[in-house]
Order: C-alpha cells, then structure tokens, then sequence
C-alpha cells in the first residue's frame, strides 16, 4: 500500500491549473494537442489535439493527432502519435494537409475508437471544408485513416421549409458564384443558398466537435457554409458516417469553434465569433432538444471588458465533464499562437452555473476543490 502510494506521488508534479501558461507533460515537454477534445475511457482521460510544429509552419499537419493520457486531469503522460499524417503525397493526410480540431469517441457496439477532424487538403486553403474519419481498436491508436468528404450530400437539412428544398436556380447559382465568400462574416452574405449550392456533393465542415448524448447517439457538429452556419449531424449507429438527419443552427451568424455539454435535460453549445487565429468573444446558447430550437443567450465570459470581448484571448475547443462529480464542467479553449504555432496555450476554466447558465470566469490557478465550494 505504501509503495504503491509513493510511485503515484513520485508521478504527481502538479496539483492545479494555470490557464494559459506552459503545461509539461511527463517529459517536462510542453503539452502538443491544440484543438483538442478528451474521451474519458476505463478510469483514465485521453486528450487528443493537433501537434503543431514551431513557427507559422506548424499551422499545416506535419505529423499528426498527438494523444495524452491522465488520471488526475493535472498530469499528462505522453501517449505518442494517434493518428500519423502520410509521406504518401496521395493521401488526403500527406504531409502538410491541415487538420484541425480532432475530437475521438468510443463506440459500445463495435468497440472501436473513431476519431473525426477538419480536413483540408495540402496546398488548398481552407477551400476543401472536409470532414475527416479514422478508427481505431486502441485507445491511443494507431488510428487508420477511412476517407474525407463533405457530410450529408443528398440529404435536405430537417429544419427548413419544404419551398427550400431545392438546388439553386440558374440565376442564383450565377449571383453566388459572384460573390467573394472568405469565411467570414460580410454583410451580404447570402444565408440561406450555401446549402442549397452544395447539396448534391455535400456540405462544408470546417471547425467541429463531436458529441454522444446520454442514449448513446453520437452528433457531429461543424461550422458550414463558409462558416455563416452550423450544422448539427447525427451520426450513424457505429458512428463513421452522417446517418442523414441534420440541422441547420444560426443561419449568417458565423458561429466557430463549438463544444457542447449537457446539464439538467438541457443542451449548451460554447462558441465563438469567426476571426481566424484572432480572439474574440464567446457565445453561449441553449436548446432543450439538441436539433433546436436553439436560442442565443449571450457571451458566457464574466470579467473585464477586456475579458468578455477576447475570451480570456482564448477560442473555445471542449467542453470536459469531470467523471464521478455532478455539475463539473471545464472549459476548454486554445490560446492560438499563429507566429510559433507550437507555443499555443491551453486555457482551462471551470465553468460556473449562475442562474441556470453556464458562465465562465478568470483564475490565475486553480483545482477541482474549487468545485466543492462551488457546487457545496
Ligand atoms: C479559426 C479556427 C481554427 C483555425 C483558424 C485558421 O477561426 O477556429 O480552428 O481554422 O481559424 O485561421
């Protein structure tokens, strides 16, 4: 018993959060998964994000989806290389690709891990708006790349009028084709024809996340239509494909970077305005059914002005819940640092329910005792 004791505390460096600051892992190495989203599996955390190399290089894909694991949430043991990019120039994940908030879940029935991601091709911008599969029987991988698309080709979204369901008209297809569409927001931004252009081969998908609900169903959420809207997909039984039901969430609002949670029957979807590496404020909003309605309430950020306006100079990526406590959340974000890519920082909060909302507030350090007191 007391050896057994000493080894977990010789392995224990730190007991507290500092948003924002360098976080070593068990090699003294600053953590490597920016984007990144954690599966909570047989006792143990696994967070998986973007490695990113230094310099403005590192905002391309040059090795992969790097994979952390942590029983206390505080210390982070390196896993290695989840899902590896290709030296095949071919492939969809060479070398150089972007590849972007990656988010892995544990499917019951086949037993496999399957992780989703942004995708965009090397060498092409952000023009390719792919979603991107892999799957593992490991928790930490290898993961075997499946393919990349543009979810729900062919599909009509649920929540649109019977009169919208149609491509577009020859004359719409020209003014569209028109317009300049960057990836964010512009005051003519056509809001409802994006969809519409892009049924028959698919939606774009740019920043996502994914989310399983308490049944088991498993939703995949991404920021479509050149970012002016979100769409909200459920995902097949074995989770590896759009199962054909999606919505669409804020047409022309350019919400980014979603993480979802769900507390007390209802759902909450963390996310943020649409500026690039850039921060800006966060957005918090609500929905009793996760297909909507969906309603905004507002900026989740209390604090400074400064604070509210750039999210703690932060961009939402997931939203954790502490296993085995009620009510305890964590709000995750990434400090972006275009410049050294490498040097992006994690910022962890502990999200504070005030009247029945989510909010989140600043802490120079913090740990999970905080949520006694909140919660007590
Ligand atoms: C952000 C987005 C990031 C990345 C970046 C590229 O808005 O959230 O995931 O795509 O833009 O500029």
């Amino acid at each position: 018993m007391m050896s057994r004791l000493k080894v977990e505390m010789s392995n224990t460096k730190y007991n507290s959060f500092r948003p924002g600051e360098v976080w070593p892992d068990n090699h003294g190495v600053h953590i490597n998964a920016h984007g990144g989203g954690i599966l909570f599996h047989d006792g143990i955390y696994y967070w998986f994000g973007e490695h990113k190399i230094a310099g403005e290089a590192g905002n391309a894909a040059h090795v992969g989806v790097h994979v952390y694991s942590s029983c206390d949430l505080y210390n982070w043991k390196d896993e290695g290389i989840a899902l590896a990019v290709s030296d095949d120039l071919k492939s969809p994940i060479a070398r150089g690709c972007i590849l972007e908030r990656p988010k892995v879940i544990f499917n019951p029935r086949t037993k496999k891990f399957v992780m989703w991601f942004h995708l965009e091709p090397k060498d092409a911008g952000y023009t390719g708006s792919l979603s991107g599969v892999a799957v593992a029987d490991k928790v930490i991988g290898p993961f075997q790349f499946l393919r990349s698309f543009r979810p729900n080709a062919g599909v009509w979204p649920e929540n649109v009028p019977a009169e919208a369901r149609r491509p577009l008209l020859a004359e719409e297809a020209a003014f569209v084709a028109k317009l300049d569409l960057p990836g964010g927001p512009l005051p003519y931004f056509p809001k409802h024809l994006l969809f519409r252009r892009d049924f028959a081969g698919g939606q774009m998908a740019r920043d996502m996340t994914l989310f399983v609900d308490d049944d088991g169903s498993a939703h995949h959420v991404y920021a479509s239509e050149a970012n002016g809207t979100l769409h909200i997909s459920k995902l097949s039984d074995d989770y590896l494909k759009p199962a054909g039901k999606f919505v669409r969430v804020f047409p022309g609002r350019f919400h980014e970077a979603p993480a979802l949670m769900k507390w007390r029957g209802k759902y909450f979807l963390i996310s943020s305005d649409c500026t690039g590496w850039a921060a800006n404020p966060a957005r918090i909003s609500v929905a009793e059914n996760i297909f909507g309605p969906w309603e905004e309430l507002g900026n989740p950020c209390l604090g400074t002005g400064a604070q509210i306006t750039n999210t703690f100079n932060s961009q939402s990526t997931f939203i954790l819940p502490v296993q085995g406590r009620a009510d305890t959340f964590i709000f995750m974000a990434d400090r972006w640092n275009p410049k050294n890519a490498i040097d992006g920082r994690y910022v962890w909060l502990p999200v504070e329910f005030r009247h029945g909302v989510p909010t989140i507030s600043w802490r120079d350090e913090w740990d999970l005792s905080f949520f006694d007191k909140a919660n007590g």
